[in-house]
């Protein structure tokens, strides 16, 4: 069977093509990404309306592309995935309307995808791909959560954001440094060259004995400090980078710690990270030490599948397929749900 994915949720658009055959891991036959980052930059963040134009304009030519790379035409098609949300609503819309117009016409049936599935699954068309259970760690520019993942479907939720997402937190304390948008590589790059010990920066609920996190008090702390830098004088590229340094050493020492604490109340052996904060590098390199120490296995998604593309769209829509965890549908009801 033959996915084709369709992701519009926000900034990225993505097509894919994925093929499941029986009970074998699913193949990502071709993909592409239209990023809109360049375009949203000179407004500091993401005009949804020019997002949504910017999908229209995009969503077919990529579709072609990956038909041409897969060496595949429509007609090899058997269903179109999409994401159903959440994400902007206008971006949402131009990926369910192409994704049931294309089915329509080719009479076959589509299946709405949650966005935030198709990230907690990505890692599976990574080379090390999981084995079920495992505990996810979903951190994204929306979301920052903890699950327990049985299988395809099978989602308890051990923790979440009580505020601000972790992407946020990388985002909105950029955005203080004057760093541009997206925020999180930018300060990700910055930290390289700073101390991470020169600012004591709150690390919120690490000792709150949940698996819950809070991050909106971060952003508050980092804009102190870098007030207290201008009122000194001192604001230098390196008392920058030392900030951001801190910064990226606070939000990275909760989300470890709160995983492996996810890990032994769960006592699973298994970490699957993902959503685009899982490309930072300090959190890798501090979750593979920990891990290594006691004898854990992490997870990733591919870098190039860490932030959003249509891949993991097709990939959800076809492992929910596969595991008889939904039915694709012929009535072209292209309902999406922005929250
Ligand atoms: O998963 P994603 O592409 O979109 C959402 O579904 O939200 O995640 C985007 C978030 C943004 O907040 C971005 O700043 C963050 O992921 N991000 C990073 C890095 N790459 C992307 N944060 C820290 N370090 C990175 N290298
Ligand atoms: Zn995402």
């Amino acid at each position: 069977m033959n996915v084709l994915g369709i992701e519009s949720s926000c900034d990225e658009t993505g097509v894919a093509l994925v093929t499941i055959d029986g009970g074998a891991v699913p193949a990502l036959r071709a993909h592409a990404l239209h990023s809109q980052v360049a375009m949203h930059q000179d407004y500091g963040g993401v005009v949804p309306e020019l997002a949504s134009r910017d999908h229209i304009r995009r969503v077919l030519p990529l579709a072609r592309q990956v038909l041409h790379e897969a060496q595949a035409t429509l007609a090899d098609v058997d269903v179109v995935a999409f994401t159903r949300g959440p994400g902007l609503a206008g971006a949402l819309l131009v990926g369910a309307g192409v994704a049931c117009a294309l089915a329509a016409a080719l009479g076959k049936p589509t299946l709405g995808v949650h966005h935030l599935e198709g990230h907690l699954l990505s890692p599976f068309l990574s080379a090390d791909a999981p084995e079920f259970p495992f505990v996810a760690l979903l951190v994204s520019g929306g979301h920052t959560q903890l699950m327990r993942v049985e299988g395809v479907g099978d989602y308890e939720l051990l923790g979440e954001t009580i505020d601000d997402a972790a992407g946020e937190a990388f985002d909105k304390s950029a955005k203080l440094l004057g760093l541009g948008y997206p925020g999180g590589p930018a300060l990700s790059r910055l930290a390289a060259f700073g101390n991470p010990e020169a600012f004591a920066l709150p690390r919120p609920l690490l000792h709150s004995g949940n698996l819950d996190f809070s991050f909106a008090g971060l952003k508050t702390a980092v804009l102190t400090q870098h007030r207290k830098l201008e009122a000194a004088g001192n604001v230098c590229e390196q008392s920058r980078a030392d900030l951001a340094a801190s910064t990226q050493a606070a939000i990275v020492e909760v989300l470890v710690k709160k995983s492996l604490a996810a890990l032994k109340a769960t006592g699973l052996k298994r970490l699957v990270v993902s959503g685009g904060v899982g490309a930072n590098s300090a959190l890798r390199e501090q979750l593979n030490t920990a891990a290594q120490r006691r004898g854990l296995r992490v997870h990733y998604p591919e870098l190039a599948l860490c932030t959003d593309n249509g891949a993991m769209i097709a990939l959800a829509a076809a492992m929910r397929l596969q595991a008889g965890r939904a039915e694709a549908a012929h009535d072209y009801a292209f309902d999406v749900k922005p929250r």
